[in-house]
Parts: structure tokens; C-alpha cells; sequence
């Protein structure tokens, strides 16, 4: 189900000169479409992928720091003013559901949770307190409890907190949900993630997001590459310059 179809970015181009709006993933989005169910963005470290999610989020009216629309508190206002200038459109149905996974302030969306939680409730949405299981976890006890479906979900870089198994399972949840009619947008590494049947995939490059094939991707092109020929790799990596 795709309850967001569009994102316009409203700004003009002559007032695109500072962050966020000079980065590359911001500098060159005019319009951009959602057409599968899944869209993953890729790109390099400080591309500008959670910049981008972080504005969607934001505007639809979650948490900056992960949560859901509920969950209103804040620790440090580092989100970016980006939400005002990109416009939502929306498609003909309503999402009953709504997340936003974000793996680098999961710590203080789980504390927060914890606090002004009662243990019944974090065991029927969570699996219980958050900060009594490890990272990983508690970030699955999130993805297996608290979503329902019909949902809108938005993770930032979800497989930081998961092994390749707990990924595995993300993916199974992520069918089910799907199957429930959910929308995905997600920025990951993972080329295993990404691997997720039916997907978009967009890099963020300098010419702004860019579609992308899944062999052609970069998590899996250098993945293939280090694996079929590690011993190279590591030479090439660690040989001590002349
Ligand atoms: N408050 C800020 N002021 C100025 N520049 C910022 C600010 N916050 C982030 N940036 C810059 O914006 C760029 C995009 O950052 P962002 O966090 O969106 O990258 P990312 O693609 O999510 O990276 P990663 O893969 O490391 O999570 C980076 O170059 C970063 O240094
Ligand atoms: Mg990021």
C-alpha cells in the first residue's frame, strides 16, 4: 500500500545554499515519487539519507528522534528545519499506523518509552521494558510487537542493531506487514536488506537520488567484491604505502 505517493521539495533552487538544503540528496529534489511499497535509500556515510527520512517523519508528524506520533518529548533538537519545505502528497487511504525506527536515538526513544510506561502495556506493544534486553533485542521487541499493520513505518539504518539472522526476521515482519497494507521507506548499508523482493532502491549521489538496480548497488557490489576476493581486498587495503 503506498499512503505517501510524493514529496515536493518547495524551496527554490536560489535558496538552497546551506544545510540541509545544499546537501546533495535536498540540492537537487524538486519532486520525488513513491511507487513500490518498499523504497530503500542507499548512499555514502553523510549523503544525506537520514536528513531526507528525518523531513518525511517529521512532516507526517512522528517524533525526530524515533517513535511514533504519541511519543512527544525531545532531547537535543538537532532535526533539521527541512520538514517545512517538503510537501507530502498523499494517496486516497489513511494509514492507521505509524513508526519511526531510528537506530542512532533508539536508546532515548526506549528510556522514554520505559518511563512513562506501564509494564502491562510495554509487554503487550513491546515485549516488555525496553532497557532489560540488549540493543538488538529490544529493537526487534519494537518491530515484532508495536507494529500492526495498515502502518506508514520509516527506519533509519535498522540492521545496525540486528545480526544477519534478526535481520532475517525484520524481513519476514516486514512481508507480514506488507501483506497488511504497509508502506516502507528505509535508509540502510545492508545488502541483504536491500536484497527485499519488489523494492525501489535510490542513491543519493550528487546529481540527487538516483534509482538503482539491486546488482548495481553499492552495499552489494562491494559486498560481492569482498567476499569472492577477500584476501586481495584486505592486501590492497592494508599493504603499506611506498
Ligand atoms: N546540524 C547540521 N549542520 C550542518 N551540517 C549537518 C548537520 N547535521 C548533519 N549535517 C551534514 O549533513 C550531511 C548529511 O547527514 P546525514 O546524517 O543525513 O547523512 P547520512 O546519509 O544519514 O549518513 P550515515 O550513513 O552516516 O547515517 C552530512 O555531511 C553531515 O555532516
Ligand atoms: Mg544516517
Amino acid at each position: 500500500m503506498i499512503y505517501i505517493n510524493k514529496i515536493t521539495n518547495i524551496r527554490p533552487m536560489e535558496e538552497r545554499k546551506e544545510y540541509p538544503y545544499n546537501i546533495p540528496a535536498i540540492l537537487h529534489l524538486d519532486e520525488f515519487e513513491f511507487k513500490s511499497n518498499v523504497t530503500f535509500i542507499i548512499g555514502e556515510n553523510g549523503s544525506g539519507k537520514s536528513t531526507f527520512i528525518e523531513a518525511i517523519a517529521v512532516s507526517l508528524g512522528l517524533n525526530p528522534e524515533g517513535g511514533s506520533t504519541y511519543l512527544n518529548y525531545r532531547t537535543y533538537d538537532t532535526h533539521s528545519t527541512l520538514f517545512n519545505d517538503l510537501k507530502l502528497r498523499r494517496g486516497p487511504y489513511r494509514n492507521k499506523d505509524s513508526y519511526f525506527l531510528r537506530a542512532e536515538s533508539f536508546y532515548n526513544a526506549a528510556s522514554e518509552l520505559d518511563r512513562i510506561t506501564d509494564y502491562a502495556k510495554m509487554l503487550r506493544n513491546y515485549g516488555g521494558y525496553l532497557h532489560q534486553r540488549s540493543h538488538g533485542e529490544s529493537f526487534l521487541g519494537v518491530i515484532l510487537n508495536r507494529l500492526s499493520g495498515n502502518g506508514l513505518y520509516i527506519f533509519d539504518e535498522p540492521e545496525s542493531a540486528l545480526s544477519i539472522n534478526s535481520l532475517y526476521t525484520l524481513m519476514v515482519k516486514m512481508h507480514e506487514l506488507e501483506k497488511k497494507d504497509s508502506q516502507f521507506i528505509i535508509a540502510t548499508h545492508s545488502p541483504i536488506l536491500l536484497a527485499y523482493p519488489g523494492a525501489d532502491i535510490y542513491t543519493i549521489t550528487n546529481n540527487g537520488l538516483e534509482p538503482t538496480k539491486y546488482e548495481e548497488s553499492m552495499p552489494y557490489l562491494l559486498t560481492k567484491q569482498f567476499i569472492l576476493n577477500r584476501e586481495r581486498v584486505l592486501k590492497e587495503l592494508l599493504s603499506e604505502e611506498e
